[in-house]
């Protein structure tokens, strides 16, 4: 067994990345032994961030691509300069490249997210890069792929395009790794990666935040990404106002701004996100308003203003 560029990388990530160890190895090995691969999971769960932090680590350079209806064969594989063809006719310097054209030729990783809204006739000029490493343009000729060459795409399950729509010639060259949301702790480490709060803010907004992901009335929770905004806005909402510990109201500013347009409804929901989002984050307040109060310092600090508060309303 030869040990190799990304797997060499793993150590690197440790710090940056929370969690995703065994998600990390098993992406590392498949790049390492040339397997493109799917990375497969909702909204916020770190796939972008696992990628850039291995190539990082690897020392690789990767491109990044949204993958959406306007991705075109030739928006990926690159075109000619209009300009310089009437100078100049079809020259090759002529040629813009596209992400694919630039990493076939570098032997960089090209990133694809949002794969399952690709349009279909440009997942078929991937499938010649994927099978054959090389990519055919007209006028141009072929570019064969540097060694190192990888195709990594990211979708969501819960896309509404839905996962199904990927060929199977496509789904068939490639590794699926799926990914999911980390257990409470670890959404906490991942916002102290980035923020300076207090602990108790941190663990209100990731509770609140998971609370939107088993509703039975929300058909897409809000991810870390959602609970990292309650957090930021409750602490920096309360610096402004002046208060020194976190009241029920700016609490719930916070809560209402960073969830309630992250939510997406079930169909059969009758209530608005501002409803639902109200309620979760009534019944959680209070909740933490009942834990004995050498809660560890849990709930005390939150809630130190919360009867003066609750008199306003
Ligand atoms: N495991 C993790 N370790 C460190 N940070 C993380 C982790 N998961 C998520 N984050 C943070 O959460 C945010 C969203 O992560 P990221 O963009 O990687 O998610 P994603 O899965 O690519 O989402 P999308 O499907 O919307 O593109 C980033 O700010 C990132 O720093
Ligand atoms: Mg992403």
């Amino acid at each position: 067994m030869t040990q190799g560029r990304f797997a060499n990388a793993l150590g690197a990530i440790t710090g940056s990345i929370i969690g995703l160890d065994r998600e990390a190895e098993i992406l590392a090995v498949a790049l390492d032994t040339g397997r493109h691969v799917v990375l497969e999971g909702p909204p916020g769960t770190g796939k972008s961030s696992l990628l850039r932090m291995m190539c990082r680590g690897a020392d690789l350079s990767f491109v990044f691509v949204e993958g959406n209806a306007e991705l075109t064969p030739s928006r990926l594989l690159g075109s000619y300069d209009p300009a310089m063809v009437l100078e100049g006719g079809y020259r090759a310097d002529a040629f813009v490249e596209g992400p694919l054209v630039w990493a076939l030729r570098e032997g960089s990783v090209l990133y694809i997210e949002e794969f399952n809204r690709v349009p279909e006739e440009t997942l078929n000029v991937l499938i010649t890069a994927l099978e054959e490493g090389e990519a055919h343009i007209p006028r141009y000729g072929t570019v064969h792929g540097a060694e190192g060459f990888r195709l990594v795409a990211a979708m969501n399950p819960f896309d509404a395009i839905g996962t199904a729509r990927i060929s199977h010639v496509v789904s068939d060259r490639t590794c699926r790794i799926a990914i999911g949301y980390q257990e409470a702790e670890r959404e906490q480490a991942i916002i102290g990666l980035h923020h300076d709060a207090p602990p108790e803010v941190v663990e209100f907004a990731v509770e609140l935040t998971r609370k939107t992901r088993d509703h039975p009335e929300i058909r897409i929770g809000a991810s870390v990404r959602g609970a990292i905004d309650v957090t930021v806005l409750a602490v920096e909402l309360a610096a402004r106002r002046g208060v020194d510990s976190m009241t029920r109201d700016t609490l719930r500013d916070a809560a209402r701004a960073a969830l309630t347009g992250r939510i997406r409804i079930d169909e059969s929901g009758t209530r608005s996100p501002d409803e639902i989002i109200d309620e979760l984050f009534a019944a959680l307040f209070d909740a933490r308003a009942n834990d004995p109060p050498d809660g560890q310092g849990k709930v005390n600090r939150l809630l130190r203003d919360q009867e003066a508060d609750q008199g306003k309303h």
